[in-house]
């Protein structure tokens, strides 16, 4: 991946233009935000837009996709409550509900507080004109069941992409579109009256 950016981005002196010296830790990411999402499973075989609600405070996220699946075409919105370890998943169209019991731990988003190191820092775009550059930085993370690869913006760590491994997945490669902090609808995060049946 390091090898790929450096190829594609020519100007790499993050340091001269921010004055900036050493590691960007820590690098604190909004807790609490909404986006949409595209996200890549070569693994498991499916890519997909999806809007994203993610609260890291309370390790839950809601997602909501219209999905091609075969000839069908569905809406499928899902609530992952980590800390008790269970997944919703609701077909609009079926009017199904779906309760998976999850083995894995919270996905974090963003820079993770623990067990990051940062790599490198990047300009990305058109160098000294106005509106046309970002600085990004690029942290990797050590989780529980696998690893975080991720590229976020300076200076509030808004996640731009990331690649998250994990034994169970494989890597899952999300790109976010949009990132606005805060949650509009809080209640995506109660479990579907349709699950409670
Ligand atoms: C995602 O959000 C946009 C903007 O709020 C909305 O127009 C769209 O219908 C949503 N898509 C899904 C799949 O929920
Ligand atoms: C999920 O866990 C609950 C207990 O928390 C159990 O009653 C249920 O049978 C489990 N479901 C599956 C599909 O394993
Ligand atoms: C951080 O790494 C340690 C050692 O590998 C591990 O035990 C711990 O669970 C990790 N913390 C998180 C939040 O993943």
């Amino acid at each position: 991946m390091k090898t790929l950016l450096v190829s594609l981005v020519n100007c790499v002196s993050i340091l001269h233009i921010y004055g900036r010296a050493g590691d960007p830790l820590p690098c604190h990411s909004p807790p609490q935000w909404e986006a949409q999402v595209y996200m890549q499973n070569v693994m498991l075989r499916y890519t997909e837009w999806r809007n994203l609600s993610y609260d890291a405070v309370n390790q839950r996220e809601y997602r909501s996709a219209e999905v091609d699946v075969a000839a069908e075409h569905d809406h499928i919105d899902t609530l992952i409550l980590w800390k008790e370890k269970k997944m919703y998943e609701v077909n609009r169209f079926l009017q199904q509900c779906t309760i998976t019991n999850l083995s894995g731990v919270f996905r974090p988003r963003g820079v993770p507080p623990l067990n990051t190191t940062y790599e490198e820092g990047y300009v990305i775009g058109g160098q000294g004109i106005p509106g046309e550059y970002i600085t990004v930085y690029n942290f990797y993370t050590e989780l529980q069941d696998g690893h975080l690869t991720s590229l976020v913006s300076y200076p509030s760590c808004f996640p731009i992409w990331d690649y998250h491994f994990t034994t169970d997945q494989g890597i899952q490669h999300t790109i976010y579109n949009g990132v606005t902090v805060g949650i509009t609808n809080p209640n995506v995060f109660d479990v579907p009256k349709l699950c409670l049946k």
